[in-house]
C-alpha cells in the first residue's frame, strides 16, 4: 500500500517517532509535519493544542494518509480520543498512550514521567498507567526549558544543567524507570541517562513503532516500495534541515512551509 502515513509534532521531537518506524519498517513513507510557529507546545493552553492538532490532522488526511501517528505527547492527551471519534475508518495512534502501556508493563513499582509542563497538567500519564495496572506508582515532573534548547541545538552543558535540576524531584522520590514523556527528550537520551543513575529509561516511540507495525500488518498495509518522504513546516524550518539528515540519514529534498489552515 503507497499511501503515506501522516505524523505531527510541534518540531523536530517526532523525528525521534519516525526513526523508531523506520527501524521496523524501512519501506514506509512519512508526510511530517512540524508546527514550529506554535513551539513550544507545552507552554500553550490544552484548548490552544486541541486546535492546533486538529488543523493538522485535517491537513494530513486531506493529503490522504493511511495511519495518523500522533507524535506529540501533549497533543496525544488531548486530542487522540476525539481524533478517532472524527476520523473513524482512519488508523490513530499517540504516542503519550504507547508510553502509558510500555510503563505499566514494566516489573517496577515506582515511575517517573518527564515531560512539558501541558502533557504534566493534563495528568494523562498517571491517568493511563493507573488505568491499565493501579499498583504502579507515578511521579510527574516538567522540564520547561529543554524543548526551547534541544530546537535551538544548545551547548550540551546548558542542557545538562537543567535537565539535573528536572530530575531532581524524580530521583528524591527514588523512581525505578523513567519515561521519556515528551518526544524531543529522547535526542538529549544520553544525557538524560548520565543524570539520572540507575532507573531504567522508557522511550514510548519504540512501543509506538511496534503498535504500527502490528496495524498496518493486520490490515495488510505495509509498504514495499522505496520510501519518499514530504516535510511540512508552519515557522522556522532550521532545526529540521539542521537534524533530518543527520538524525535520520536521508536527503531534505524540500520543506514546504505551511499554516495548515483552512482544515478543520
Ligand atoms: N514533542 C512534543 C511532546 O512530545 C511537544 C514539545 C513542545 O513543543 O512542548 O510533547
Amino acid at each position: 500500500m503507497n499511501k503515506p502515513i501522516g505524523i505531527f509534532d510541534s518540531g523536530v521531537g517526532g523525528l525521534t517517532v519516525v526513526k523508531a518506524i523506520l527501524k521496523l519498517l524501512p519501506n514506509e513513507s512519512f508526510l511530517y509535519c512540524a508546527d514550529t510557529k506554535n513551539i513550544p507546545y507545552g507552554e500553550h493552553s490544552a484548548e490552544e493544542i486541541e486546535s492546533f492538532a486538529l488543523r493538522i490532522i485535517s491537513f494530513l488526511v486531506n493529503k490522504g494518509i493511511k495511519l495518523l501517528a500522533i507524535a506529540c505527547n501533549y497533543s496525544s492527551a488531548v486530542v487522540l480520543d476525539k481524533a478517532i471519534r472524527i476520523y473513524p475508518s482512519l488508523p490513530i495512534v499517540g504516542v503519550l498512550q504507547a508510553g502509558a502501556r510500555l510503563a505499566s508493563s514494566q516489573s517496577v513499582e515506582k515511575i517517573g514521567i518527564l515531560a512539558t509542563r501541558g502533557t504534566v497538567k493534563t495528568k494523562m500519564f498517571p491517568r493511563e498507567i493507573k488505568k491499565i495496572n493501579p499498583q504502579k506508582r507515578v511521579f510527574q515532573a516538567s522540564c520547561p526549558p529543554l524543548v526551547s534548547l534541544i530546537e535551538s541545538f544548545a551547548p550540551e552543558e546548558e542542557i545538562r544543567y537543567v535537565v539535573r535540576d528536572c530530575l531532581k524531584r524524580l530521583k528524591i522520590k527514588g523512581i525505578e524507570a523513567l519515561v521519556l514523556g515528551c518526544t524531543h527528550y529522547p535526542l538529549v537520551r544520553k544525557i538524560i541517562e548520565e543524570e539520572l543513575g540507575g532507573a531504567i529509561i522508557l522511550d514510548p516511540s519504540e512501543e509506538l513503532a511496534r503498535e504500527v507495525k502490528e496495524i498496518l500488518e493486520k490490515e495488510n498495509l505495509i509498504s514495499h516500495n522505496s520510501p519518499q518522504h514530504r516535510f511540512f513546516v508552519s515557522g522556522n524550518d532550521e532545526s529540521l534541515r539542521k537534524l533530518v539528515p543527520s538524525f535520520l540519514g536521508i536527503d531534505i529534498i524540500e520543506i514546504e512551509h505551511q499554516d495548515f489552515q483552512g482544515g478543520y
